[in-house]
């Protein structure tokens, strides 16, 4: 089980805070979590959150998506079950621990902690935490999985601002160590340790940053993957040559092109432009060939095609016959 932090100073040494005034803080329980968004990240937080042992309440506007998120649940943890990492007994128990809502008020109700995973757009995460403001218990934290938009900004529009933080998880979230915890101008020192201490009992390493553009995570990988765009736009080399530099040279598990089509086409230009307009530096700026993809609707894995093409039915994927010799 786990511990929500509560902000009445009751007498408890914290040995990981740096301010011994603020190392005071009673738990009381969190067990409610509501994810939303049942997409590629929301469905990995619910799989997580529920084997873990936590009632989740998974939330998204459509059905279909709901239905697909809780099929993916069920498929990856069949996949866990064939490599001996959880019985039949606890997949079933995990399932049953998941209701889905597509009412949002219904989902939240009871939630100690939402867990936001909708579609990274500023006007649906600000509307969203509008909302969750007037429809959670007065307690309840509420965190945002975005990849790019500030945690502060989304804290400004809801009456709880010290509530309000960043739990940046990985994709594939059962699969993936990290949680990037963001803490935004007005986080408050409890809400931080508060979720610290969650992610490490998920069994994540949670590493905690502040709130400015791309946070850690991005502001490093971005860059990358841009400059391997570059390179390729320039006529340096191809895609394939790219991407064996980096995976036989540097030891990456995947070439930084093939992972800009897994993470999204769309989504590595939202995120540039996020660092390029934050910092104001040119360095940041997208390169052209990417945004003319995104523009011509080539946005990797979920468009079928972007560096790589993506057939059904096969993990054979070969280099778009655009960028052949
Ligand atoms: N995909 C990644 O690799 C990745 C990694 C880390 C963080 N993120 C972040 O996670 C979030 C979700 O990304 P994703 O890739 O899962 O997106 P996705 O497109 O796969 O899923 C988004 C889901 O949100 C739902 N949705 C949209 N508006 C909603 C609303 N108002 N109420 C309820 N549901 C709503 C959509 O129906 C969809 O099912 C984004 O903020 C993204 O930046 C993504």
């Amino acid at each position: 089980m786990s511990w929500i932090w509560d902000s009445l100073p009751v007498v408890l040494n914290r040995a990981n805070s740096t301010n011994p005034q603020l190392t005071f803080f009673k738990f009381i329980e969190m067990k409610n979590i509501s994810v939303i968004g049942s997409g590629t990240m929301g469905n990995g937080i619910a799989h997580l959150f529920a084997q873990q042992g936590f009632e989740v309440a998974l939330v998204d506007l459509s059905p279909d998506q709901l239905q697909k998120g809780m099929a993916t649940i069920a498929k990856n943890m069949d996949r866990q079950i064939s490599k001996g990492t959880l019985t039949e007994t606890d997949k079933a128990a995990s399932l049953h621990r998941i209701t889905s809502y597509t009412s949002l008020a219904d989902g939240v109700k009871e939630a100690d902690l939402v867990v936001e995973a909708a579609t990274e757009k500023i006007e649906i995460k600000l509307d969203l935490f509008r909302q969750l403001d007037l429809l959670t218990p007065a307690k309840a934290v509420l965190a945002s999985n975005t990849s790019s938009i500030s945690i502060t900004q989304i804290a400004a529009v809801t009456q709880r601002p010290s509530q309000v933080i960043g739990m940046h998880f990985m994709n594939p979230v059962p699969v993936m160590k990290l949680v990037e915890v963001i803490r935004g101008y007005t986080t408050s020192e409890e809400t931080t340790r508060q979720i610290m201490s969650l992610s490490s009992q998920l069994e994540k390493v949670p590493v905690e940053v502040k709130d400015y553009p791309g946070f850690v995570a991005n502001r490093i990988l971005m860059p990358m993957i841009n400059e391997a765009m570059y390179t390729l736009y320039e006529g340096v080399t191809g895609v394939s040559e790219i991407d064996t530099v980096m995976k036989l040279g540097m030891a990456h598990p995947m070439g930084p092109l093939q992972l800009a089509d897994f993470i999204g086409l769309d989504v590595c230009l939202s995120i540039l432009n996020v660092l390029h307009e934050g910092f104001g530096n040119p360095k940041y700026a997208p390169c052209p060939l990417l945004i003319n993809m995104v523009a011509a609707g080539f946005k990797g894995v979920k468009s079928g095609e972007g560096f790589y093409c993506y057939p059904a039915g096969t993990k054979d994927y070969p280099v778009s016959t655009r960028f052949s010799k």
